[in-house]
Order: structure tokens, then C-alpha cells, then sequence
């Protein structure tokens, strides 16, 4: 009999406000080992903010956020450090520094957060280069990268430290259909290949149900669903379907 999968993140009751502007208003959800867990909503409602928190960038007003039984908020500044190292973040626009080539990008957290030597970081990067298909491009700066090549290199960076938790932020939005494919099977591969544990923020449908184990959508503040993929879609909460409707309308346009 297999283990049972473990809870890796749970966020309890998260509240967060900017000055006077409630983002979040109670939120709770979990993840467990191995789920890809899809979060939808609209634009402006907190999915970023909320990654920022879960990688402990942001402190929340009020609430837990369980990473492996700790509590994120409570931790001490290099207790915290410790914790990020077991994750990786993919930005929606790629965050690259643009003084540094792809070797160098993917290889920062390596050099910044490890004890590894020079040509053991050397391996990993051809080895994160090689799963992102971008064998070629080592050397090569941020701005001679289209922008799929560059998400493909901002997810071998968020690899780079073989995070078990990796954090999507967007990452097929402005990709050409073949591109934006490339990356979700990567997700797949990840999840059941490396066993990693994936966050991944997007509206793009297609993507959005290639990936998902189980879907959240949030709304006002709060997680207003959480179902498998077959239950989200066929969901009857009027905000969830009206959301999956007019999306499907709009990319069903463009085709
Ligand atoms: N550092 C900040 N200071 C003040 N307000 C902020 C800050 N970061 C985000 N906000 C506000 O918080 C709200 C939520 O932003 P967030 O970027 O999390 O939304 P989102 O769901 O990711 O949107 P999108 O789908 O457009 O990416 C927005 O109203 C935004 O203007
Ligand atoms: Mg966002």
C-alpha cells in the first residue's frame, strides 16, 4: 500500500490588507504531495499576493501558513531561509537579471543558497538547461531570449535547488500555443517524474485543466471552491461558471 500523501502547505484563515484594502479575507486551503493545485480568479483579486506569502515574502495580518508543519509566519528570519530553499517561484515575467547570462541566472540560487562547488553547479545547470530543452542557450543574455525561452529559463532557475514545492505565477500567459504546452508538460513531468509539488496560477483554461490534480478559485478574499477538475468545471456556483464560460468564449475567439 502507498504512503498516504502528506498535507506540504496549508494556509489557515489568511488575511492581508494593503493599507486599507482588504486582499485577503480568510483564506484556507491545502496541498498535499505530489497535487498540482490550479488557483483561478479574477484579475486584481490577490493570486500573486497570495503566492508572495506562501514563498514568506509577505507577512499576513492575521493567519497561518503551514509549510511542512511549520508555520511560516513564526519562523525566524534563517529558519525562513532554510524553508524557501525547498522552493522554487517561476514569475510571470520571468524576473531575470539582465546582466547575467541563462548559466549564470539558473546557477544564483545555487551560489547564493548552497555549498555546492563550482562544477558541481556547473552539472546542475546543464542538467536544468537539458529539461527545459534549452541545451544551446547557456550563454546567451535575457535579451537575445524570446519570451517563452525565457519563462523555460526562469523554471530551470526555480529548479535549480530541486525545490519540492514550485510556485507558477502565469506561467503560460503570453505564449504561443506550442510554448505554453511545453511548459505545462513540464509540470506533469515534474509532478510525476520528481515528485514535486506544484502552485500554479493561471487563466488559460487549456493549461489550466492539463495540469490540474484539483482546482481553487478565489474570490473576494477568499477560496469560494476547491474541487477535483471534472467537479470545478461542471461547478454551479454562479461566479465559478460564469468565470469558466466567459473564458471559454474568449478563447474559443481567438481560435
Ligand atoms: N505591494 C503592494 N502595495 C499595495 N497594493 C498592492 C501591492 N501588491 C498588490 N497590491 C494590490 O493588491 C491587489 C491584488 O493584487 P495581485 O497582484 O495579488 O492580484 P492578482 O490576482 O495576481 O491579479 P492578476 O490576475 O492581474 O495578476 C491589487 O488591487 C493590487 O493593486
Ligand atoms: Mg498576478
Amino acid at each position: 500500500m502507498s504512503a498516504t500523501p502528506e498535507k506540504l502547505i496549508e494556509m489557515r484563515g489568511v488575511k492581508l490588507q494593503f493599507a486599507d484594502k482588504v486582499i485577503l479575507n480568510g483564506v484556507d486551503f491545502s496541498v498535499r504531495a505530489q497535487e498540482v493545485l490550479v488557483i483561478m480568479g479574477l484579475s486584481g483579486g490577490g493570486k500573486s499576493t497570495l503566492l508572495s506569502i506562501l514563498l514568506g515574502l509577505l507577512k499576513p495580518n492575521a493567519g497561518a501558513v503551514f509549510f511542512k508543519e511549520e508555520d511560516l509566519t513564526k519562523l525566524s528570519r534563517p529558519k525562513l531561509n532554510e524553508a524557501r530553499t525547498h522552493m522554487g517561484m517561476v514569475y510571470q515575467n520571468a524576473a531575470l537579471i539582465s546582466s547575467m547570462t541563462v548559466r549564470e541566472n539558473i546557477g544564483l540560487p545555487l551560489e547564493e543558497l548552497s555549498d555546492k562547488n563550482a562544477s558541481e553547479i556547473a552539472s546542475i545547470i546543464d542538467q536544468k538547461l537539458e529539461l527545459v530543452g534549452l541545451k544551446d542557450a547557456g550563454d546567451k543574455l535575457p535579451s537575445e531570449l524570446s519570451g517563452g525561452m525565457e519563462k523555460r529559463v526562469g523554471l530551470a532557475r526555480a529548479l535549480a535547488l530541486e525545490p519540492e514545492l514550485v510556485l507558477f505565477d502565469e506561467p503560460s500567459a503570453g505564449l504561443d500555443p506550442i510554448n505554453s504546452k511545453l511548459i505545462d508538460d513540464l509540470i506533469i513531468q515534474l509532478r510525476d517524474k520528481q515528485k514535486v509539488t506544484s502552485i500554479v496560477v493561471t487563466h488559460e483554461m487549456d493549461s489550466a485543466f492539463a495540469v490540474a490534480t484539483r482546482m481553487a478559485f478565489l474570490d473576494q478574499g477568499k477560496i469560494i471552491l476547491e474541487a477535483a477538475p471534472g467537479e470545478f468545471r461542471d461547478s454551479d456556483n454562479p461566479i465559478v461558471s460564469k468565470f469558466l464560460s466567459s473564458y471559454t468564449d474568449h478563447e474559443r475567439s481567438k481560435k
